[in-house]
């Protein structure tokens, strides 16, 4: 008999009629409505399978789908759901690493770019007609080539834009994890050290850890303190490990020089946050992975994983495997 799977991600024709091909499948177009917060507490009594992304799971949610056995997460981050009632539940739930990891480097360096050299604020002034003549001190930006790449969080995404920074743009790397990574330390010529060295000497302070219990907060007052008035700081992880009220202040007093923001506290950033009327603020939509190619790669890797656990296989990407323990 066909299970049932909650959808409320957008797949392309192939996926969906693979994923129909196996399961019976309930569609909810915008689960962030009212009218979708609905559709899913009707739909997940009866659901065994879930494929989504960009919506919190709560455990009063899934307490309505008692015979939910995976959760297909189109993204890699899973901080939109609580893994100690998962496994308290013996629900797989797996995510999409690996695929997305060039594209999410690849934004991180164009924030990098478009931070340093105000390529937005630029572009802006000449499409309003302000460009009357050779450019002069108060539109010029500072270089990339040859500065300091400071990455916290070395796991796959930090790696990658290690990579760029050190082979494509000569940049000295410096880096801060939990231990450090001899191989990485040897690809990229790079130094680990502690959070408060990397703030005072990078030149860009990068974000790309997850969202934990441990990381929620940890950039904040004391640490843009510690930072240069010439340094970029960059989140391409997530808003809530940045204390937002406190870079606000730090990017309003220029205590740091700019930044680039593909993540916020609050998603979407609402449209009268300060941080928008800020010319030092290059601000854009939780992109990292947004690419066509992308996006259907992290789609049909997160089909592959619930259909795998539907057929009680073993997923590739199971954050939890302690739930596959007998
Ligand atoms: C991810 O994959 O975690 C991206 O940030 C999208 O949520």
């Amino acid at each position: 008999m066909k299970k049932h799977v909650v959808l409320y991600k957008k797949l392309s024709p192939a996926l969906l009629a693979r994923l129909q091909a196996q399961a019976h499948v309930t569609y909810i177009e915008q689960p962030g409505s009212a009218e979708g917060q609905q559709q899913l507490r009707a739909a997940l009594p009866q659901a065994h399978g879930i494929l989504g992304a960009s919506v919190r799971l709560s455990p009063e949610l899934l307490d309505l789908a008692p015979q939910l056995q995976g959760i297909a997460s189109v993204s890699v981050g899973v901080d939109n759901y609580d893994l100690a009632y998962l496994n308290a539940r013996r629900i797989a739930l797996c995510n999409t690493p690996d695929v997305l990891t060039q594209t999410t480097a690849d934004t991180g360096f164009a924030l990098i770019l478009a931070a340093a050299r105000r390529v937005v604020e630029l572009a802006n002034w000449v499409k309003a007609g302000e460009w009357r003549g050779s450019i002069g001190p108060a539109h010029f930006g500072s270089d990339v080539h040859g500065k300091t790449l400071g990455i916290i969080g070395m796991g796959r995404i930090g790696e990658a834009l290690a990579q760029r920074g050190h082979f494509g743009f000569g940049m000295p790397v410096l880096y801060h994890s939990h231990s450090p990574k001899p191989a990485v330390d040897q690809r990229f010529n790079a130094r680990h050290c502690d959070l408060d060295t990397l703030l005072s000497q990078a030149d860009f302070v990068c974000l790309t850890l997850p969202l934990t219990a441990e990381t929620q907060g940890l950039i904040g007052a004391r640490e843009f303190a510690l930072m240069r008035p010439s340094s970029i700081f960059i989140n391409i992880s997530r808003g809530k490990v940045v204390d937002e009220a406190a870079l606000l202040q730090a990017l309003q007093q220029r205590s740091i020089r700019a930044a680039g923001l593909d993540v916020f506290e609050r998603e979407p950033l609402p449209s009268d946050s300060p941080l928008l009327g800020l010319d030092n603020v290059v601000a854009t939509p939780h992109m990292g992975s947004a690419t066509e190619e992308t996006r259907e790669a992290m789609a049909r890797c997160a089909v592959d994983n619930l259909l795998a656990v539907l057929a009680g296989e073993r997923p590739a990407n199971l954050v939890n495997p302690q739930v596959l323990a007998s």
